[in-house]
């Protein structure tokens, strides 16, 4: 039996690769929606990008909605620096004709859950967490509900991204994300510590163009843009791919290990705002409220979104 999944995203590059990774795995996965939210570039761009996606995957009759346009507390910021100034910079993709659906996606995310059994529906984040505080906040029965909420976001030991010490998707809505890790649901997050383990290498990104389809030419247009800004940074023998590890999650967890343990956000020091703080090691008493996963394997990851890839149109 496959499991219901609705994708909270703002897609860049490596979100996109993420939610063409879900829809080519209908056996495993059932993709209820997807949901936009204001992170990587604006709500409406990233809603948009949604659109081309389903449509590249030639699945137009999943339906896309827009969520929240700003985080909870804050300023948008946005990483045009990295993903181009349409988010998904990098393949030439049409103007989408499937339309945005009218609903505002806060409302779809609580209406879909309180009209499932429990335990029925995963949210999987590749964004800000906007939406799903938001969503907690607006109805807190939602929590009870959620299956589980598998996310990409923080970092512990490869520590930050945007700044020395936070990760994006965190830092861009910290009060968002205090909220969700609060919240009581089942949490797997996907942290930087694997990311930067799965690394787009100039074969790997050979090997997706050879595959020859438009959703695999596609998905390594993006990649090849978007690892510009990263290999300059890092100087790594290719990119970190962040969000298509969720899904690679769900697929196949065997390729993830961890542990349960607390995770807990910083919203008050200018220093080191947005840092999600694990506690590893267990010395503190805190309430063990996140699996945690700390290594992936690249080579297996790999493997299984080639295969998949191959499978769209
Ligand atoms: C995260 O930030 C975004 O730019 C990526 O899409 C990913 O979700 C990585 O820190
Ligand atoms: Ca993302």
């Amino acid at each position: 039996m496959s499991r219901k999944i609705i994708i909270d995203t703002d897609p860049g590059q490596d979100d996109a690769v993420a939610i063409l990774l879900a829809l080519a795995s209908p056996e495993e996965l059932e993709v209820l929606g997807i949901v936009a939210v204001a992170g990587n570039v604006g709500l409406h761009q990233n809603a948009t990008n949604a659109r081309k996606i389903v449509e590249l995957a030639g699945r137009p009759e999943v339906p896309v909605y827009a969520g929240c346009s700003r985080p909870l507390r804050r300023a948008l910021v946005t990483a045009e620096h990295v993903h181009g100034e349409t988010g998904l910079n990098g393949p030439d993709l049409p103007a989408p004709s499937v339309p945005l659906q009218a609903q505002h996606g806060v409302d779809y995310i609580i209406d879909t859950l309180m009209g499932a059994e429990p335990g029925t529906i995963t949210l999987c984040t590749l964004g800000p967490l906007t939406n799903i505080a938001m969503a907690l906040i607006k109805q807190p029965a939602i929590a009870g509900r959620i299956a589980e909420i598998v996310m990409m976001g923080g970092a512990y030991f490869e520590v930050g991204n945007i700044t020395p010490t936070a990760e994006f998707n965190i830092y861009v809505d910290p009060e968002g994300a205090d909220v969700v890790l609060r919240c009581g649901a089942p949490i797997t997050m996907l942290p930087l510590d694997v990311t930067h383990q799965i690394q787009s290498t100039p074969e790997r990104l050979a090997a997706m163009l050879a595959i020859g389809n438009n959703s695999a030419t596609a998905a390594h247009a993006m990649l090849t843009f978007s690892e510009t800004f990263d290999l300059a940074k890092y100087g790594w023998a290719g990119a970190p791919l962040h969000d298509p590890t969720v899904i690679a999650w769900l697929l196949r967890p065997e390729l993830f290990t961890g542990r349960q343990c607390n995770v807990a956000v910083e919203t008050a020091s200018e220093l080191t705002v947005g840092m999600t703080v694990a506690d590893y090691w267990h010395v503190t008493g805190r309430d063990r409220n996140v699996n945690y996963l700390r290594n992936g394997d690249a080579e297996g990851f790999y493997a299984l979104l080639l295969d998949r890839l191959a499978r769209l149109p």
